[in-house]
């Protein structure tokens, strides 16, 4: 039988969780933190992102900042307010939307925050801190797939886990947490050979290429557990994930859907990141 591992439900215990955990610091008369949300420009996803992002603070009870900063803003205007939250005491975390507009180098900017506020994990220093399995911030999305499967009571030690993408947001940090969780990891990515037999081995199988339902039933080995980190809007408006879904999961022990999967569950975790140090 598949079990539908539902994401919307573990996001919302661990918000709960947190929520409990800010009162307590309030009755204990501690520091509240507070996360500094900045966007540039008015990209219609970003805004939402960003609107739940700010929803879910409200909601845990902790404060938020936010900066909406015109398209047009410079890179140094845009360093300059990253160097005063850097600085400014009550800013515990801070997060710049991304993407940011072209005439903004990314990796600049994300250098630019302060390792101790990064949030979002995304800085070297956060990425190397997880490497070498020091304490630091992590990538909010393959966190969130760690405690999906965790609190699914899947265990992950001495599992064959595959991991289907690279990126330094998702595909890398996954595969160093899934390490971490002393899981057999190997890393698939558009240059991998015979990619369905590798992804065939899988026990876990965590999909995050960024193609609209490309995996299908002849990369899942029957009874594997599958974890779409995907999200597409498809032409008559519904999401879909990398994977599937109808044709994938009959052959699942466990599955995540989209929406309703790993995507509740980034929010969850960025949360809890501003929270780990209080
Ligand atoms: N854009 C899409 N996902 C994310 C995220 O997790 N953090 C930030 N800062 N920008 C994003």
């Amino acid at each position: 039988m598949t079990k539908i591992i539902d994401g919307k439900k573990i996001s919302q215990e661990i918000k709960d969780e947190l929520k409990a955990k800010v009162l307590s610091l309030k009755a204990e008369g501690k520091k509240i933190p507070c996360l500094a949300v900045i966007q540039v420009g008015n990209d219609p996803a970003s805004t939402v992102y960003v609107g739940n992002k700010k929803k879910a603070c409200e909601y845990i009870g902790i404060g938020s900042k936010s900066f909406e900063l015109k398209e047009e803003t410079t890179q140094d205007e845009l360093i300059k307010l990253i160097d005063e939250l850097n600085n400014d005491d009550e800013v515990t975390g801070i997060l710049v939307q991304l993407p940011v507009p072209k005439h903004i180098d990314e990796d600049t900017i994300i250098r630019r925050i302060s390792p101790q506020k990064d949030v979002d994990g995304f800085h070297p220093m956060s990425v190397g801190a997880l490497l070498i399995g020091e304490d630091g911030f992590l990538s909010c999305t393959p966190q969130g797939v760690i405690q999906l499967l965790k609190r699914s009571n899947i265990s992950i030690e001495g599992k064959e886990c595959v991991v289907i993408g690279r990126s330094n947001i998702v595909g890398k940090p996954m595969a160093v947490l899934l390490l971490r969780e002393n899981g057999t990891v190997t890393v698939c990515h558009s240059k991998t050979a015979n990619l369905k037999e590798v992804c065939k081995r899988a026990d876990i199988l965590v999909v995050a290429i960024g193609k609209p339902k490309m995996i299908n039933s002849e990369y899942v080995k029957e009874g594997a557990c599958v974890i779409d980190v995907g999200i597409h809007r498809m032409e008559n408006n519904k999401l879909c994930g990398d994977v599937d879904y109808d044709d994938v999961a009959p052959h699942t022990s466990y599955i995540t859907p989209v929406p309703g999967g790993v995507g509740p569950m980034t929010i969850a975790m960025l949360m809890s990141n501003c929270l780990k140090d209080a």
